[in-house]
């Protein structure tokens, strides 16, 4: 598996990451199973948040690591606090440090090695936040910080008090969900894709070396868009060609679209399938031509101006 430098940090991670929100779908005993599949084949990387499951994917996700018994410093665990669901975002100094012990004892470790603020919290005052991200890092419960969902501005007031680096910002994004691309190649023009719904976040993020984590990659926002020719069937004659030709499945060729991207993203997939997992991780071995990359994108709906 092809990795990439995480952020400004020197931590190593693989380009394909699996999202662990949907782990409840598996059985439990097949839980170990499919975490260790995914290491097998590299992809050692395991997105979390306090939130999944109401906490089981921790939960079973710890107790699952427990008995592989593969040593902690050869994966890498990463989560996310701030939603109290349905209720509000909190990200004050008491949230965060309640969320991350939770999430420690769930996933039965003593650290995690990334911390991502699930959303921006409208009541958010960095102060607090740097106060919390301080003791996480003193006490050694967390390596690195980042967040999710967050638009520029948002990370610059974070940065007016949070001494840490920001490395990454995890944004939803797949071949049609990609306004980030989008707002900039409309720029200047009455499109509906040149609203800028991020703050030019892309730009941001490559001017800063900040890795964009993309979350939902098969997910059009409307449900997964491979093999639904209802609402993609342009999208899916395209993917279909293009995987026939580097011979493995479209799943493969929509993931190996985002790494194609020069800002050098991270997939965090959320397959629980072992034979899909299979042929996404083969997407690290694909570098598909300019052509290729933007026949996809415009076979999704995306216009050139
Ligand atoms: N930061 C945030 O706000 C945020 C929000 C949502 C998610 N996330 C993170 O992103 C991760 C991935 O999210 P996601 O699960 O929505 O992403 P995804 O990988 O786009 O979607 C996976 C889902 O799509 C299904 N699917 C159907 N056809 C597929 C195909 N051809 N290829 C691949 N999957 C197909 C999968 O079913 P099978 O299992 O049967 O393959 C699975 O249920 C989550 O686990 C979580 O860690 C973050």
């Amino acid at each position: 598996m092809k990795t990439m430098k995480f952020g400004k940090s020197d931590l190593e991670v693989p380009v394909i990451g699996l999202g662990c929100m949907r782990l409840t779908e598996l059985e439990r005993w097949d839980i170990p199973k499919y975490i260790w599949h995914c290491i097998s084949l590299g992809v050692n990387f395991f997105d979390h948040a306090d939130i999944y499951g109401g906490g089981e994917c921790e939960r079973l996700f710890g107790e699952s690591l427990k008995e592989i018994g593969i040593p902690r410093d050869q994966i890498i665990l990463q989560s996310k606090c701030g939603i109290v669901p349905r209720i509000m975002y909190d990200l004050s100094y008491e949230n965060i440090i309640r969320c991350v012990d939770g999430t420690l004892k769930r996933l039965d470790t003593d650290y995690l090695d990334i911390l991502l603020l699930h959303r921006p919290d409208a009541l958010m005052e960095p102060e607090e936040v740097a106060k919390a991200f301080d003791e996480l890092e003193q006490k050694g419960k967390v390596r690195y910080f980042g967040v999710s969902n967050h638009k520029p501005s948002q990370m610059e007031l974070l940065k007016t008090c949070v001494k840490q680096e920001l490395h990454t910002d995890q944004l939803q994004f797949s071949i049609p969900f990609s306004n980030i691309i989008s707002t900039g190649m409309e720029a200047n023009m009455h499109t509906d894709g040149a609203i800028d719904r991020g703050g030019d976040v892309l730009n941001y993020c490559r001017l800063n070396n900040i890795t964009i984590q993309a979350w939902s990659p098969f997910q059009s926002g409307k449900g997964a868009f491979v093999d639904n020719n209802d609402g993609y069937p342009d999208l899916n004659w395209a993917l279909g060609e293009i995987s026939a030709k580097y011979n493995v499945t479209k799943s493969t060729i929509a993931a190996a679209w985002i790494l194609r991207h020069p800002a050098r993203m991270q997939t965090i997939v959320g397959t629980m399938n072992y034979y899909r997992m299979l042929e996404i991780a083969r997407a690290a071995d694909i570098e598909l031509t300019r052509d290729e990359w933007y026949r996809l994108y415009l076979s999704s709906g995306h216009i050139l101006p």
